[in-house]
């Protein structure tokens, strides 16, 4: 008896939807308290040439957030009424995707942003004496910033550098092999 053919061993047989999923937005606007946030011509242009890239707007959401999020220092509500204009979206599925990567802020950070890996490599390797030695040396416990504004200390989930564990990010650069002391000479030198 002839049996057929699984469809994920024969991919001729998977069916593609082409169907595109269209959500429109509220039929009555939020009420964020704030009105949506402006941003320069050039701002404007830079925005323009992410959209033209994708087919459907939406898929512009992640660049999109990150120039807002450059631009305000963090996704605060104007920004999240522009981005929802913009993209013709729902102000929750900006929420959706703002709250879900930890490299978008809903919160005001400081100006150095210390995320510290606590995966298992980074965690076997004395993740956890690096966050220690971090919170007694700046006085915050993760998920605080200190009151100068200067540093954010957050854990984060695998950043893909097991090899060279323990390590942390500082806004977008790589400390890694780390040791306290060596901790002490990269936040000592920080400007
Ligand atoms: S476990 Fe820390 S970078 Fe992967």
């Amino acid at each position: 008896m002839a049996t057929e053919c699984h469809p994920y061993k024969d991919p001729s047989k998977i069916k593609v939807s082409t169907q595109i999923v269209n959500i429109q937005p509220l039929s009555q606007p939020v009420d964020l308290g704030v009105g949506p946030a402006t941003f320069s011509p050039e701002v404007e242009a830079e925005i323009d040439r992410h959209l033209a890239k994708y087919p459907v707007m939406r898929s512009a959401i992640l660049p999109l957030m990150f120039i807002v999020q450059r631009e305000r220092g963090y996704l605060d509500p104007p920004g999240v009424l522009y981005l929802a204009n913009r993209l013709k979206l729902r102000v929750t599925d900006i929420w959706e995707v703002a709250t879900f990567y930890s490299m978008i802020h809903t919160d005001p950070i400081g100006k150095y942003h210390i995320q510290i890996c606590r995966t298992l490599s980074c965690k076997i390797r004395g993740a956890g004496k690096i966050t220690e030695h971090c919170v007694q040396k700046l006085g915050i416990k993760p998920g605080e910033t200190t009151a100068d504004g200067r540093f954010t200390l957050s854990e984060v989930e695998c950043l893909g550098s097991c090899g060279t564990a323990p390590m942390l990010q500082i806004n977008f650069d790589y400390h890694e092999d780390l040791t306290p002391e060596k901790v002490d000479q990269i936040l000592n030198a920080l400007p």
